[in-house]
C-alpha cells in the first residue's frame, strides 16, 4: 500500500480544487456582506425608528442563530416557498451551489452590518456637530465627513470577518457542497485515510489563512498610525 506522504500527494489535487471552491465562496460571500452589511450597518445609527428596528432584527436573528441552522433553513425552506410563489406549490428544486452563496451572504452580512456601525459609532461626536455647525445637512455630514473616515476603521475587521468565513464557510459541507471540508469526507469514505486527509486540509486552510492575518495585522499598524 502507498505511504502516507505518497497518499497525502496523490489526494492533493482533489483537495485544492475544494479549497478553490472556499476560496471562492468566501470571496463571494464577503462581497455581498458587505453591501448588506453597509445598508445594515447605517440604517441602525441614523435616525429613522423603522429602518432601526428591521436592521436590528436582521442582526439579532443572524447573530443569536447558528450559521448551521441558517444553511439549513436557506438549503430547506427555500424550495417549498419558492414553490409557493412561484410554481403552484409545487417545490422548486435549489442547488446546494445556490443555498451556499445565499446563507453565506447573509450571514456575513449581519456581521459586516456590526463592523460598519461601531466604525460609524468610534467616530469621535465633534465631528457631526462641527460638520452640523457648518451648515451641513445630517445626511450630508454623514456622507461627506462621517464615513470616509469610519471607512478606514472598518478595513481591518472586515479582514477579520474575510479570515472567519474562510473558516465558517466549511459549514455548507453538510448540504453537499463540494468545498474544501466536503471534498475531504468524500476522500475519507473512499481510503480509510482519515489521519492524513484531515492533517493535509488543517495545513490548507493554515496556508489559505496566514497571509491573510499578516495583512490584517499590517493595516492595523499602518491604519493606526495615520489617525
Ligand atoms: N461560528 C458562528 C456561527 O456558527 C459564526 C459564523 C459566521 N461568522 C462570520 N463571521 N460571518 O454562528
Amino acid at each position: 500500500p502507498e505511504t502516507s506522504w505518497y497518499y497525502m500527494w496523490l489526494s492533493l489535487p482533489n483537495l485544492l480544487l475544494g479549497a478553490l471552491m472556499t476560496l471562492f465562496l468566501t470571496i463571494v460571500a464577503v462581497f455581498d456582506g458587505i453591501i448588506i452589511g453597509t445598508f445594515a450597518g447605517v440604517a441602525r445609527v441614523i435616525h429613522n425608528k423603522v429602518a432601526n428596528m428591521l436592521a436590528g432584527i436582521y442582526v439579532d436573528f443572524i447573530r443569536g442563530t447558528p450559521l448551521l441552522v441558517q444553511i439549513f433553513m436557506i438549503h430547506f425552506g427555500s424550495p417549498p416557498l419558492l414553490g409557493m410563489l412561484f410554481n403552484n406549490g409545487q417545490p422548486v428544486p435549489i442547488n446546494p451551489f445556490i443555498s451556499a452563496l445565499v446563507a453565506l451572504s447573509i450571514n456575513s452580512g449581519a456581521y459586516v452590518a456590526e463592523i460598519v456601525r461601531a466604525g460609524i459609532q468610534s467616530i469621535d461626536r465633534g465631528q457631526m456637530e462641527a460638520a452640523r455647525s457648518l451648515g451641513m445637512s445630517y445626511r450630508q455630514a454623514m456622507r461627506h465627513i462621517i464615513l470616509p473616515q469610519a471607512l478606514k476603521r472598518v478595513i481591518p475587521p472586515l479582514g477579520n470577518e474575510f479570515i472567519a468565513m474562510l473558516k465558517d464557510s466549511s459549514l455548507v459541507s453538510v448540504i453537499g457542497m463540494e468545498e474544501l471540508v466536503r471534498k475531504a469526507q468524500v476522500i475519507v469514505t473512499r481510503s480509510y485515510r482519515p489521519t492524513e486527509t484531515w492533517f493535509e486540509v488543517g495545513i490548507i486552510f493554515l496556508i489559505m489563512t496566514i497571509p491573510f492575518t499578516r495583512i490584517v495585522a499590517h493595516l492595523e499598524r499602518r491604519l493606526k498610525t495615520g489617525d
